[in-house]
């Protein structure tokens, strides 16, 4: 489906089988997720009944065919976990850029104040890519907002949304 054009997409339960390959592949690449045993179609479609009412994921894709997707999970006072991943073969290509524009503008509209990040001091490439999307390093009061206890070997990037 290489001619046809690239598309947005909000994903719904259904994306689950998709969106669980996707994720499998990163995480048997050990490329950027803390995640190390594969999630079953079972597990993401419950992960997204959970997080799809309040928080939103974001699929990419050129035809039929998922190129990556971006996940946002909102906690209370409107603070959201950010989470993005490209299939390998579609990074590079300022596609998880366009991913965040559009997911900032939308949590915008819904009056998020910020998006967290958190990745592995081990991942460069994600750190550099969030960075070039405008995250900067967050400040100590939206890490303790999001996570009780901030993971060692973590860093933390926040992109803040004007109202
Ligand atoms: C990190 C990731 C999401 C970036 O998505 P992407 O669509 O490839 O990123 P973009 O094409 O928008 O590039 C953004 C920036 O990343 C950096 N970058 C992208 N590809 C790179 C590469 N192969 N090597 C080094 N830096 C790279 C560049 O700084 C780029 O900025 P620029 O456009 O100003 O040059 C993608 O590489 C990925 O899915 N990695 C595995 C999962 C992961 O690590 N997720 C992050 C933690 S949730």
């Amino acid at each position: 489906m290489g001619g046809s054009a690239l598309a947005f997409l909000e994903a719904t339960v259904e994306d689950a089988p998709q969106i669980a390959e996707l994720l499998n592949a990163v995480i048997l690449a050990r490329d950027g997720t803390a995640l190390t045993m594969p999630v079953s179609v079972e597990e993401e479609r419950r992960y997204l009944d959970a997080t799809l009412p309040r928080g939103w994921v974001l699929l990419a894709l050129r035809g039929t065919d998922l190129l990556g997707f971006q996940s946002v999970q909102l906690f209370s006072g409107m603070l959201g976990e950010v989470g993005t991943y490209m299939a390998a073969q579609s990074r590079g290509q300022g596609i998880g850029r366009q991913l965040t524009e559009r997911t900032a503008e939308t949590m915008r509209n819904r009056q998020v104040s910020c998006l967290l990040a958190e990745i592995a001091d081990a991942n460069a490439r994600g750190r550099r890519a969030y960075q070039s999307w405008g995250f900067r390093p967050a400040r100590p009061g939206t890490v303790a907002a999001l996570k009780s206890q901030p993971s060692e070997g973590k860093t933390y990037l926040e992109l803040c949304l004007k109202g």
